[in-house]
């Protein structure tokens, strides 16, 4: 079965990435797991300066799924470049980094930092829901998106993978300003706004009143999102959202994602993210297909 898909001029062995933030950059999980079972390592979104993200409690269980307010806590942008990197890199697979800012400008200039050969694409995070400014509110705008997007295809060569938030009405047009803009795919989802309540205290469960909405609770949101961007744009998709199964990859990849990231399911059972290439190639098999890149957008739909 041939594994190999391309996202635009990016190729990666396989179609299976770890989403970011669920995985951190791979050091710890590399103790355990083989990790060229991997298409790539994308990192937790790094900013220009260090953070310390949101007051705890930030993370609630829910049902089929989590609710998150890390805050993109991070070490910040030099500390990635001048400790982490090496060590991400030893593990000799393409590198795509997440990037998260306040302006515009913080987009750009992260990006330019970013001239390491083996770090293949840039993830633009427009979309984390649990920052007072940057990412969503940029995310739900596509005059915002555009802006953004035309500013860093400006400054870089890098491939640009802009991540979008589900938090809007219409996906596609996000879809289509980042695609208009020079991106060179586009990741969804990231969460979806949400709340639980702790109704013995009267309060939020959350410090940050609200999070963000992960598992395999928002996977049929996602996988409506896939589809009708797929229909809509040129560029490739990756898709992500409550994957906890070949057959929930092969879902994506049947409604239009050339690849998949896998979070909130990885942190339960990070096997998951270490079985699925193999698991994905025997039910292809299955299924008659003889390469995991045939699957993408197969999806037969009614009339
Ligand atoms: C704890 C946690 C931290 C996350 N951090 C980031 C992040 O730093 N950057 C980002 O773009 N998405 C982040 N996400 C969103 C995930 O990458 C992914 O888009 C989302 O969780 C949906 O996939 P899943 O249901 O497989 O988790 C985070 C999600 C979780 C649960």
């Amino acid at each position: 079965m041939e594994t190999k898909v391309k996202i635009g001029d990016v190729v990666l062995s396989c179609p299976v990435l770890p989403a970011s933030g669920c995985f951190g950059y791979g050091i710890e999980l590399a103790q355990h797991y083989d990790l060229s079972a991997l298409g790539g390592i994308v990192s937790k979104a790094v900013t220009l300066e260090e953070r310390l993200g949101n007051d705890m409690p930030r993370i609630a269980e829910t049902p089929s799924g989590m609710l998150n307010a890390i805050g993109l806590e991070n070490p910040g942008v030099e500390f990635f470049l001048d400790v982490l990197l090496a060590q991400i890199k030893r593990f000799n697979l393409p590198i795509i980094v997440n990037l998260a800012g306040n302006e515009p400008t913080d987009y750009v200039e992260l990006a330019e930092k970013m001239q390491d050969p083996q770090i293949v694409a840039l993830e633009l995070n427009l979309s984390c829901p649990n920052v007072k400014s940057g990412c969503m509110s940029i995310g739900t705008n596509p005059q915002e998106i555009e802006r953004v997007v035309s500013a860093v295809r400006r400054a870089t060569e890098k491939p640009i993978w802009v991540k979008l938030t589900p938090n809007v009405t219409d996906i596609t047009e996000m879809a289509l300003a980042a695609e208009a803009a020079g991106a060179d795919a586009i990741s969804l989802i990231n969460t979806l706004l949400a709340m639980v309540v702790d109704v013995k205290t009267r309060r939020p469960l959350l410090k940050n009143n609200t999070g963000g909405l992960s598992g395999p609770a928002v996977m049929p949101v996602a996988l409506r999102m896939v589809s009708e961007c797929y229909r809509v744009i040129d560029i490739p998709i990756i898709g992500m959202g409550g994957i906890a199964s070949v057959e929930d990859a092969l879902a994506f990849l049947m409604a239009g994602a050339s690849a998949v990231q896998i979070g909130s399911s990885a942190m339960q059972n990070p096997g998951l993210l270490f079985s699925m290439k193999d698991e994905m190639c025997t039910m292809a098999h299955d299924l008659g297909f003889s390469s995991l890149s045939e699957i993408t957008g197969c999806l037969e739909y009614w009339n």
